[in-house]
């Protein structure tokens, strides 16, 4: 391997342009060669924007590249279980947008294709590679917050981001409380009840394309404590992603959400900035991603986010969304196979 990771990228919409910038200037061990998109102009567009570098607009160019050692899937998520498939069977490591699959069995495919060729993929939970997450996670795993009884965690787009999108999305659940689940599990431990609220609030359009723009998940957790995320498309004040983990010795809250540390004051008023999407909260995490994906091709170690996590939390939203659906608790099993954790629905 060289001393920077030749890479390819497609898909080149809100999250890929962005991964596209911290490969092509932002992470040394990086060396960003070609990027995709079925657009034209957009592929054409980016490439300028990163200093000219090769484009094209079909996956198999990317694909055919003997150079290219590992690839980002940041295309639409119906397109990224035969993505990643396609690079592991061209030998090439992947990076995969969340989710891997809209399909458990297909999501289990993947890893397996993933597995059997000999290459490593990690998925884009980019959460936890914040620092603030990073920082509670280790608190909590030193028992400075005692025994957890309450995890909260929000999860708030200021804007919808348009139907197109959402008609391939997955549904809310598979979509935006997919990134609460694998949090939770991460930073608290496995799940064995999932209740869901969802509702359409702010425009019938999410009932047209069968989808819901608010939600309230509760969550029981194997160790008893108990959980609740709260999701909107339409918070309109900005864009939210805050947590809270009560225990017995203490409280942790996660809540940066300024983009300058600067207050405003003035007559019975206090100002402060906000962050108004994810790639503003999140500029360090995934940037961090990439890095530790980076840093595991060349340490020829697994990344820290597996495809069971994926999986996993694909199940939880699997289970989230026949909750709502079905007006009712779900209970979920997990079972350990090769060192992973797997869930199944029981109920
Ligand atoms: N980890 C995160 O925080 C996060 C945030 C947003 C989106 N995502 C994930 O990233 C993925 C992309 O989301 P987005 O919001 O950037 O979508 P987007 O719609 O903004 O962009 C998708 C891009 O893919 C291109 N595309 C479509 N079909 C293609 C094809 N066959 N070949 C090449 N390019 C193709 C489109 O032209 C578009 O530019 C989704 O799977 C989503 O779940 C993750």
């Amino acid at each position: 391997m060289r001393d920077r990771i030749r890479l390819g990228l497609v898909g080149l919409g809100r999250m890929g342009r962005f991964h596209a910038a911290n490969l092509a200037g932002r992470i040394p061990q990086a060396e960003l060669v070609r990027i995709v998109d079925a657009d034209e102009s957009i592929a054409h567009e980016n490439a300028d924007r990163l200093g000219g570098i090769e484009w094209s607009t079909s996956y198999d160019d990317l694909l055919d590249d003997p150079e290219i050692e590992a690839v980002i899937v940041a295309s639409p998520t119906p397109l990224h279980a035969e993505m990643a498939e396609a690079a592991a069977a061209a030998g090439k490591h992947v990076f995969c947008e969340k989710p891997i699959s809209l399909d458990l069995g297909r999501t289990y495919e993947v890893i397996e294709a993933v597995r059997s060729a000999g290459v490593k993929m990690q998925v884009g939970f980019h959460r936890r590679f914040d620092p603030d997450y990073r920082a509670a996670k280790q608190r909590i795993a030193a028992g400075e917050a005692g025994e957890v009884y309450i995890f909260r965690t929000s999860l708030r787009d200021m804007r919808s981001p348009g139907f197109d999108y959402i008609r391939g999305s997955g549904g809310f659940f598979a979509d935006v409380t997919l990134h609460d689940f694998d949090t939770a599990r991460w930073m608290i431990g496995e799940i064995e009840e999932v209740t869901a609220f969802g509702a359409v609030l702010s425009d019938p359009g999410f009932e047209e394309v069968g989808d819901i723009d608010n939600a309230i998940v509760n969550l029981r957790f194997a160790t008893g404590a108990l959980g609740v995320i709260d999701n909107s498309r339409v918070a309109g004040y900005g864009y939210e992603c805050s947590s809270e983990i009560m225990g017995s010795r203490a409280t942790l809250r996660i809540d940066n959400h300024r983009r300058i540390s600067v207050q405003t004051l003035t007559p019975d008023r206090m100002c402060q900035d906000y962050v108004s999407d994810f790639v503003e909260r999140f500029a360090d995490a995934y940037r961090a991603e990439m890095e530790h994906f980076l840093t595991a091709l060349r340490e020829d170690r697994d990344p820290e986010v597996t495809g069971a996590d994926a999986a996993a939390a694909f199940v939880l939203a699997q289970a989230a969304d026949r909750s709502y659906r079905e007006g009712r608790t779900i209970s979920l099993k997990r079972k350990e196979q090769d060192g992973e954790i797997f869930y199944e629905e029981v109920g």
